[in-house]
């Protein structure tokens, strides 16, 4: 975490406070029964206004991208792609997209061979993400993940919005990926997020706007946190006991997801006065959600203690905006987890965390049966 923001994550963590006004950023916020209500709470509490998201994304992926989105509009689009995120369909899809890639990392491991899990779990998320926004598979290249991983990196907590010289670039890589995606919008296949989003009334540039929201939240956030997964597991030796006795999984995971926190800040704004806790914020406020910070008080990573089954999935957001790709970040997280626990005795036999990300996570974590 501090490889990817020297700066800002001490910064976060600085002082005891649950809340706290800090000039120049904002109000941050570091209690889990606050954040919960804030999130909660859409009456004084916005992804639209000045400093939250819709800021950031709106001048690169458009108006409708969910993540921007407030009110009807967005419950309308929650709705329509529901069905393409829900448990039973993308358990499905991501066994049948990932059969083949996880059979051979098995054999692989097998074999004696050093891997490099960050590379395959970009493979594997860039395939899931690409069946539902309907891109073919070789489009999704390293090459092109690199350059959508630069869009992500150059968001910056002290900078509530892109320059207009990154948001061209952006738009650049965003328009790239979405030209891709043309046919399927065209086709109207309602197995694809752009097939959907035309049955709803919206134009091919807002799908094809969705397209990009969905391979930038859908990519990153697992190659930082299956890595790290498995880092946390055999560095605090609960590799060997999960693999003995699978009862644990469940547990392992969400203890995995409340230290590492993959999505480790969430913004707002305020629209009506409101109180957090004792202070008092007003419309125009930019409130600042250190989910990481929350989820990391109740301690170290421990499967057997299960502190994470408190917090009701709090990495994933809460109420209107939960994350609506967890099952499929849950789908893939089983099965790739369930892989490497073929192998007891995994080591890392080298990892290197990467620099000037977004989301913190490794460049390289080498492993080994
Ligand atoms: C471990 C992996 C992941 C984590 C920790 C995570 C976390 C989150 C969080 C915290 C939010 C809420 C943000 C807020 O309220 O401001 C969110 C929203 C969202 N996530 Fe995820 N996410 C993950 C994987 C995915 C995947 C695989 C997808 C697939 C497309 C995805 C798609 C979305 C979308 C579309 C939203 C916006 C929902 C809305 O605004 O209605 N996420 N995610």
């Amino acid at each position: 975490m501090r490889a990817a923001h020297p700066f800002a994550y001490p910064a976060l963590k600085f002082g005891r406070r649950p809340v706290a006004r800090v000039a120049g950023v904002g109000v941050l916020v570091r209690d889990a029964a606050l954040l919960r209500a804030i999130l909660m709470n859409t009456a004084s509490f916005t992804k639209t206004g000045p400093g939250a998201p819709a800021d950031l994304w709106t001048p690169v992926l458009g108006p409708s991208v969910l993540l921007n989105m407030e009110g009807t509009d967005h419950l309308a689009l929650r709705r329509k792609l529901a069905p393409l995120f829900a448990p039973s369909y993308v358990d499905e899809l991501v066994e049948e997209s990932l059969a083949a890639p996880l059979a051979s990392l098995s054999e692989r491991l097998r074999a004696g061979e050093s891997v490099d899990l960050v590379a395959e779990v970009r493979r594997y998320a860039s395939i899931t993400i690409g069946r539902l926004v309907g891109l073919d598979e070789s489009v999704l290249s390293d090459d092109l993940f690199r350059r959508v991983s630069s869009i992500t990196s150059m968001v910056r907590l002290s900078k509530p919005r892109l320059s207009p010289a990154q948001v061209v670039t952006a738009r650049a890589v965003m328009t790239e990926l979405g030209s891709h995606a043309e046919r399927t919008f065209r086709a109207g296949d309602e197995s694809t997020v752009p097939g959907r989003m035309r049955a709803l009334g919206l134009t091919e540039t807002e799908a094809m706007g969705a397209v990009g929201a969905f391979v930038l939240t859908g990519t990153e956030t697992l190659v930082s946190y299956i890595p790290r997964l498995a880092c946390l597991l055999v560095d605090s030796a609960w590799h060997g006991r999960v693999a003995a006795d699978q009862t644990l999984v469940e547990a392992a995971i969400a203890e995995g997801l409340r230290v590492t926190t993959p999505s480790p800040v969430m913004l707002r704004s305020v629209v009506a006065d409101a109180t957090i806790g004792t202070v008092p914020v007003r419309p125009g406020d930019r409130v600042i959600l250190a989910t990481f910070a929350a989820n990391r008080a109740l301690g170290a990573f421990d499967p057997g203690g299960n502190a994470a089954a408190g917090l009701k999935q709090l990495w994933f957001g809460a109420g209107a905006h939960f994350c609506l790709g967890a099952p499929l970040a849950m789908a893939q997280i089983r099965l790739v987890l369930g892989t490497l626990l073929e192998f007891p005795s995994l080591q890392v036999e080298s990892r290197k965390a990467a620099r000037g990300v977004l989301i913190p996570s490794y460049q390289r974590v080498l492993v080994r049966a």
